[in-house]
């Protein structure tokens, strides 16, 4: 491998035809080969779900890709505790460990300024996943990348849902019969790309599919089953029966809105039960629908979100050309499709994750 903090003149021209060659997504003949690949990981909390899955699967996609390259892939995966500090102290010892390249799910978004520094001043591409940051910083140097979805396409489709749902039976949905839509909103994070885009497009969906909608309530519950089974609790003592829908950011927060309805003797499939839905479609999402207790979900597409990480990974750092279904937008970008998921189709989608 290029030690990149010691290049040669050969081996800065070298990168300098990479880097003219358009970042990796190129075949480029004067660059070497790799003989191996070692990739630093940071995810912002490991113990998230969606980010479990994440992790799970990019590591079982660089065991596939050691055989198909044939070379070793070393990963460091570091679990940022929530912490941006300790997050960024990863970055050092990333560069220090000697990482061709590395993977950032960054706690705080908008506070990429020191990885970005550290990144280009040690000439380590960076692919941030999942936590999109905003795109002035992405353009802050050529060799950042971001590998995710697009948040506004999970927010109309986990409307869909709803709306396809209203339009086969809306009176069993609006059960006091007043024609509006009364919901619950349970937020991610402040700050979140996903969280704020998911929560306007899922009411632009609904309301501009002509029905009425009424918010009862809206909180952040970051993410987590406890925290929304909490703020649920007291959902359900101010507004009891009058809940009629549950749109959760997530499904993690989706199921806590479940568990506090059947602590409170709100049991799924009565008249009582509201109609919940989640984004993600996380291996407990899809129970979830399977069991009746989510109307549906919206896959956020942990796999491919994955290979697309490792690909784009031994592309850039092997000049090789990104693999042709995959579409580097802007050059920097990789965003892979949500999709609905709700009882219908759930056995389809499963079946195509095993794949
Ligand atoms: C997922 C959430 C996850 C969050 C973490 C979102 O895209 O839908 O489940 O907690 O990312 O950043």
């Amino acid at each position: 491998m290029l030690n990149r903090r010691k290049e040669t003149g050969l081996l800065a021209a070298a990168l300098m035809i990479f880097i003219l060659g358009g970042c990796g997504t190129q075949e480029d003949p004067a660059q070497e080969e790799p003989k191996n690949l070692k990739i630093g990981v940071s995810v912002y909390d490991q113990y998230d779900t969606f980010m479990a899955e994440v992790l799970s699967q990019f590591q079982a996609y660089t065991r596939e890709k050691e055989k198909d390259w044939g070379i070793p892939i070393t990963l460091d995966i570091q679990d940022a505790d929530q912490n941006q500090l300790q997050q960024n102290k990863q970055m050092d010892d990333f560069i220090e460990e000697g990482c061709d390249i590395v993977c950032i799910n960054m706690v705080d978004r908008t506070d990429a300024s020191s990885i970005i520094e550290k990144a280009k001043s040690n000439d380590i591409p960076v692919i941030f996943y999942n936590r999109e940051l905003v795109k002035e910083d992405l353009e802050r140097w050529e060799k950042l990348y971001y590998v995710g979805a697009d948040a506004f396409q999970s927010g109309e489709m986990q409307g869909q849902i709803l709306v396809e749902e209203c339009r086969k039976d809306f009176s069993s949905i609006d059960k006091n019969g007043d024609g509006v839509l009364q919901y619950i909103m349970l937020e991610g994070e402040a700050g979140h790309n996903d969280s704020m885009i998911r929560s306007m497009a899922v009411i632009q969906e609904i309301t501009e599919s002509g029905y009425v909608v009424e918010k009862l309530a809206d909180e952040i519950a970051n993410w987590n089953r406890d925290q929304a089974a909490n703020k649920m609790a007291s959902f359900i003592e101010d507004y009891g029966d009058r809940i009629e829908v549950v749109l959760a950011n997530n499904d993690d927060m989706a199921l806590g809105a479940v568990d506090a309805l059947k602590d409170s003797g709100i049991m799924p499939g009565t008249e009582q039960w509201p109609m919940i839905l989640g984004i993600d479609g996380t291996d407990v999402g899809k129970k979830a629908v399977e069991k009746g207790e989510f109307l549906g979900t919206v896959l956020n597409d942990a796999r491919g979100q994955a290979r697309g990480m490792i690909e784009l990974a031994w592309s850039i750092v092997s000049g090789r050309p990104l693999e042709s279904d995959l579409e580097l937008q802007e050059g920097k970008y990789i965003r892979l499709p949500y999709r609905k998921v709700t009882s219908e189709n759930l056995s389809e989608i499963q079946a195509g994750q095993t794949q």
